[in-house]
């Protein structure tokens, strides 16, 4: 049996190498896995958990669209749309929102760090943001969800919320219980600049992360400056996890050529940082470089952009539209 895939990125603008290893690489070899049946959704409505300019926001939700096509995902094999097109999005999670309880919610520990110090400036759907999480997946029932580990605590809400709706309402498996689907490796590509941080958009140095849409000249200037330490390249993996610049580049490397780390550090023992690096810089430029031109092409073209969307919000619709009709049956709407 095939699996029901469903998977949400946010429209905010610098999607990087982090993204593309950690999330959208998958994205595509679960969509070329014969019987799955994807969904990949740009989840607008958790973008403007926090201020955001219309213009840009529109733009980043083009953007990250192109970054789908441009890594391999097909629309004529998967559903690609934006969630504020489908309203059963924002019902379902109001409706689930009645069941989650704040001490679920007041667990969540993307909340405390998006919000700071000063969580009585946060939004209110910020706070709630993981419930519009829950009805994205919930709607569609997915059998199996690819997240970051970041997003595992997300996850495991979903599945509380599930459980309790069908406990509530005497409905036994009427809300599928979704599994995360997290990468074994290199599962967290960490920032160019500081080894202990993850590769982020947020982060104020360009030179921190290889975005996907930088040219050839930036890449390769990204990956000479990136940080590493004194010592030889390794021979064995004993010790990395002190070098985690080291450990890092070995990691995106052997990612991007599908191979393990152990390979990696075979092919480079005994060689210098430097040949390191340019052979690293040649196999990011091979893989990100020809999606960073498509994506360029495609953003150029709206209207295609735009078509995609729509097509995939009529497919979306049908799907989340039935389901939100029975779960209101269940309510007693
Ligand atoms: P975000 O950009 O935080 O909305 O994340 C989109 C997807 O990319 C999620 O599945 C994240 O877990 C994944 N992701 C974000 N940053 C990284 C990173 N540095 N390394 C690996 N995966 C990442
Ligand atoms: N919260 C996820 C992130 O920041 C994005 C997301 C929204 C998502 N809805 C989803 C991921 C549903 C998986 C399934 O990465």
């Amino acid at each position: 049996m095939g699996k029901k895939i469903f998977s949400g990125v946010q429209p905010t603008g610098n999607l990087h190498l982090g993204n593309y290893i950690g999330a959208i690489k998958n994205f595509v070899d679960l969509q070329n896995e014969k019987e799955n049946e994807c969904i990949y959704c740009v989840v607008d409505l958790h973008a403007i958990t926090v201020k955001q300019d219309p213009k840009i926001l529109k733009s980043n939700i083009r953007e990250t669209t192109a970054t789908f096509l441009a890594s391999g995902i097909d629309p004529n094999k998967s559903i690609i749309f934006n969630q504020s097109l489908v309203p059963a999005h924002s019902e379902g999670s109001w409706i689930l929102g009645c069941i989650a309880r704040m001490g679920w919610l007041n667990r969540m520990t993307q909340f405390k760090e998006k919000a700071g110090k000063d969580k009585e400036k946060a939004s209110v759907g910020l706070y709630i943001y993981p419930v519009l999480m829950t009805a994205d997946i919930l709607l569609y029932d997915a059998s199996h969800v690819p997240v970051g580990e970041d997003q595992k605590q997300h996850l495991e809400l979903s599945r509380d919320i599930a459980q309790k709706f069908n406990l509530d309402f005497n409905a036994p498996n009427f809300l599928r219980v979704p599994e995360p689907l997290i990468q074994k490796n290199f599962s967290r590509i960490m920032s160019l600049k500081d080894g202990t941080k993850k590769m982020s958009k947020s982060e104020a140095s360009d030179l921190s992360r290889i975005n996907l849409t930088d040219s050839k000249d930036q890449i390769v200037n990204k990956i000479r400056k990136a940080k590493t330490d004194t010592y030889p390249l390794p021979v064995d993996e004993k010790n990395l996890d002190q070098r985690p610049e080291v450990e890092n580049l070995l990691g995106i490397y052997s990612s991007l050529n599908k191979q393990s780390l152990k390979d990696t550090i075979n092919d480079f023992s005994g060689k210098n940082f430097s040949d390191f690096k340019e052979k690293l810089a040649d196999l990011v430029v091979e893989k990100i470089l020809p999606i960073s031109n498509e994506i360029n092409k495609l953003k150029k073209n709206n209207d295609y952009i735009d078509s995609i969307l729509e097509k995939g919000g009529e497919k979306a619709n049908k799907i989340a539209s039935r389901k939100i009709l029975e779960i209101k049956k269940i309510l007693g709407f």
